[in-house]
């Protein structure tokens, strides 16, 4: 299998997103995740577009082992020196100059003519190859411009010392079956094409850039510029997983293979999203939290009964845990079933029946079901939650000038127990009282209160959600005085955390 080279533009093209912005400690965060994930080139930045970026540049080539560190650099004596000292510490760096040569680009952006642009574009090249070993040269809006006229600049470069020539799609116009045909023709026509090698590009402006890369392989490209998630200028580029995926899933298709660590997928994605503040669309392929989530009833019988009926790929293989069965109104009794077993609940048939009706009927109200609301139908319809701890008698005071105190007399099994404990506020007070009492270790995670009822005899219900080990449970209480609902919310949780470790049932 030939080897595909996996080229990022996350941190130049990718932070061209709009709303993207990055400081120079998350690009260098980035540039070590996409090491780890194995990627051939790191596209750093623009390095004269400001000292900032330049800056980025210079800390990533100075501390990122592994892949090539490359920096953008227009046709310009400038742009190439700033874009050299910059990437000089890197042990191996590319220098990659561009140059529109599309007749709309010429004409009104560069106002320049094709012989112009042609004698730029080679004295740019050999200028940077007396800095860099390696040099790429991208004709800007090469998917618009003049095929001739491509396939001469594209000869001219690579003669005055180009070792890549990407062809970028930059406005995301191409077709997959269009883009083939250029990169075929290339392939044919240009006469020293084998001393350099075919890279793509491609803008996702009409949904196509990964399939027009795609297209691209197939016909004798073998480097592919990418970015994680997706995201770039507009409507952002090629996907690097999915064109990697694409690449291993259908190896018998492609026969192709990349360098990429798989595994590290999804992590990357969640690190590019987190940095970058650009959220992730659910079925977003590959690492879209749903792209291994299964709903239909149908579905996920059939994935329990044999993963790949309905899923093409392991979800491991790009880091994900395992595929998801989302319950939730379509599903089925036999995934209904599974989820519950891997909680730890085994019901004989009837139970079953039961709880399956109370959850048929929930999920018709509430979207998505979660494992804290299966807990309460089983708690609530099969096992009557024993409540070990009962309370008996509660006193606190509090001021502006006091020490809040609480007293907090419990009852277990008949037998009464009492303490007193200070705290932050009576509720603080009374929790650490309630855990000196009952020999609770567990850290409050949330504490919420809400009016019920209307007026000043409001019923205060209080949830308090707390952990202890690995294990989180939600207790509520209600009273008209707050500190009694608290005191009874926390002892509900208590009261079912002890049942789960006593049942051994695990969340
Ligand atoms: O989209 C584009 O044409 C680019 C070039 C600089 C390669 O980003
Ligand atoms: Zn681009």
């Amino acid at each position: 299998m030939e080897k595909v080279y996996i080229f990022d533009t996350t941190l130049r093209d990718g932070e061209q997103s709009p709303g993207a912005s990055l400081n120079i400690k998350e690009k260098l965060q980035i540039a070590k995740q996409l090491a780890k994930l194995k990627v051939d080139i790191i596209e750093a930045g623009f390095p004269v577009s400001s000292k900032g970026n330049a800056e980025a540049v210079n800390l990533i080539a100075k501390e990122v082992k592994g892949p090539i560190i490359c920096g953008l650099a227009r046709a310009t004596k400038k742009d190439i020196d700033i874009a050299y000292n910059a990437l000089k510490p890197a042990k191996k760096y590319c220098i990659h100059v561009f140059l529109a040569t599309s007749k709309i680009h010429m004409k009104y952006k560069l106002r320049k003519a094709k012989d112009e642009i042609l004698k730029s574009a080679v004295k740019a090249v050999k200028y940077a190859n007396k800095y860099s070993d390696i040099v790429e040269f991208s004709p800007e809006d090469a998917s618009r411009t003049d095929p001739d006229f491509l396939v001469k600049v594209v000869s001219e470069v690579i003669n005055a010392g180009a070792d890549v020539i990407n062809i970028p799609d930059t406005v995301g116009y191409t077709v997959p079956d269009e883009f083939g045909s250029l990169i075929c023709k290339l392939k044919q026509e240009v006469p020293n094409i084998s001393k350099a090698i075919i890279s793509v590009h491609c803008h996702n402006d009409l949904g196509l850039g990964v399939a027009n890369s795609l297209a691209a392989l197939v016909n004798g490209a073998r480097q592919v510029e990418c970015t994680i998630n997706g995201i770039g200028e507009r409507a952002g580029n090629a996907a690097l997983e999915e064109i990697v995926m694409s690449i291993l899933t259908r190896k018998d298709f492609f026969n192709f293979k990349t360098d990429i660590k798989t595994s590290q997928l999804y992590k990357t994605s969640k690190l590019v999203s987190k940095l970058t503040g650009i959220k992730v669309q659910p079925n977003k392929a590959i690492i879209g939290e749903n792209a291994f989530s299964h709903e239909s009833g149908i579905h996920q019988d059939g994935v329990l009964k044999e993963r790949t009926t309905y899923e093409i790929m392991d979800p491991k293989t790009v880091g994900f845990e395992e595929s998801k069965l989302v319950l939730g109104k379509l599903s089925g009794r036999h995934a209904f079933k599974e989820k519950l077993q891997k909680m730890g609940f085994d019901l004989n048939k009837e139970e079953l029946d039961k709880a399956f009706r109370r959850f048929k009927n929930l999920a018709d109200k509430k979207r998505y079901i979660f494992d804290e609301d299966l807990i309460s139908i089983i708690e609530e319809e099969i096992i009557q939650i024993s409540k070990t701890w009962v309370l008996d008698y509660i006193h606190t005071s509090s001021g502006n000038n006091t020490i809040p105190t609480a007293t907090v007399r419990l009852k277990k099994q008949g037998k009464i127990l009492q303490d007193a404990a200070s705290g932050d506020g009576p509720v603080d007070a009374c929790y650490k009282t309630i855990d000196r009492i009952t020999g609770t270790k567990c850290e409050l995670l949330s504490y919420d209160l809400n009016a019920v009822t209307g007026g000043k005899d409001a019923l205060g219900e209080v949830t308090a959600k707390i952990k202890s080990g690995k294990m989180v449970v939600t207790g509520k209480g209600t009273s008209t005085d707050i500190i009694e609902a608290s005191a009874k919310a926390y002892l509900d949780a208590i009261n079912r955390l002890r049942y789960r470790k006593v049942n051994k049932i695990h969340l």
